[in-house]
């Protein structure tokens, strides 16, 4: 088995159930990620530990999502040179909302690419993060464009069903 080229870390083990989308959209492109939970709030030694160990470990990619008052990201973009994804995840009160500000709102010099809010963020952070790979890896560059082509051809597939209904 190879060293995982991605990392995915999230604040809590309530967040599984949406972050499991990630996972299963990496391993659809037969990529297994490193995944972890670990919080910025809760843990931070761990935090700053991965973050500064990752690249070294062989890791390319990092995504960080969390719910409440979501700090992971821009705390792990804080202790390393590569690429982190954040996700803000809907949790709390505010639903996601105080998570977007804190992922979007990153001073300059510390950049954190911000995902959609929740389910579709865990869907598309996994995407971009192929994206990313793909740039040097010719396997995934070729995968990615087949799942562009076969998700236009869906949704062709579901017009023409729609055209039909309606002339009935
Ligand atoms: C965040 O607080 C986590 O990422 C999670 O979304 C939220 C609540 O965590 P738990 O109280 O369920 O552990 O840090």
């Amino acid at each position: 088995m190879t060293n995982p080229r991605i990392a995915i870390v999230f604040g809590s083990d309530s967040d599984w159930p949406v972050m499991e989308r990630c996972v299963k959209q990496l391993q659809a492109f037969d990529v297994q990620p490193l995944v972890e939970v670990m919080s910025a709030h809760r843990n931070p030694d761990r935090v700053c530990e991965f973050a500064r160990q990752a690249e070294t470990n062989g890791i390319e990619v990092i995504i960080a999502a969390a719910g409440m008052s979501n700090a992971l990201a821009g705390a792990v973009a804080a202790h390393t040179c590569l690429p982190v994804i954040g996700i803000p995840l809907v949790s709390g009160s505010l639903q996601g909302f105080d998570a977007l500000l804190s992922t979007i709102q990153m001073p300059p010099g510390i950049p954190v690419a911000c995902v959609s809010v929740g389910a579709p963020g865990a869907t598309n952070a996994a995407l971009l993060a192929i994206q990313i790979l793909a740039r040097h890896d010719d396997r995934l560059g070729e995968a990615y464009r087949v799942f562009k082509s076969e998700q236009a051809r869906k949704v062709e597939t579901k017009n023409d069903a729609l055209q039909k209904k309606i002339q009935k």
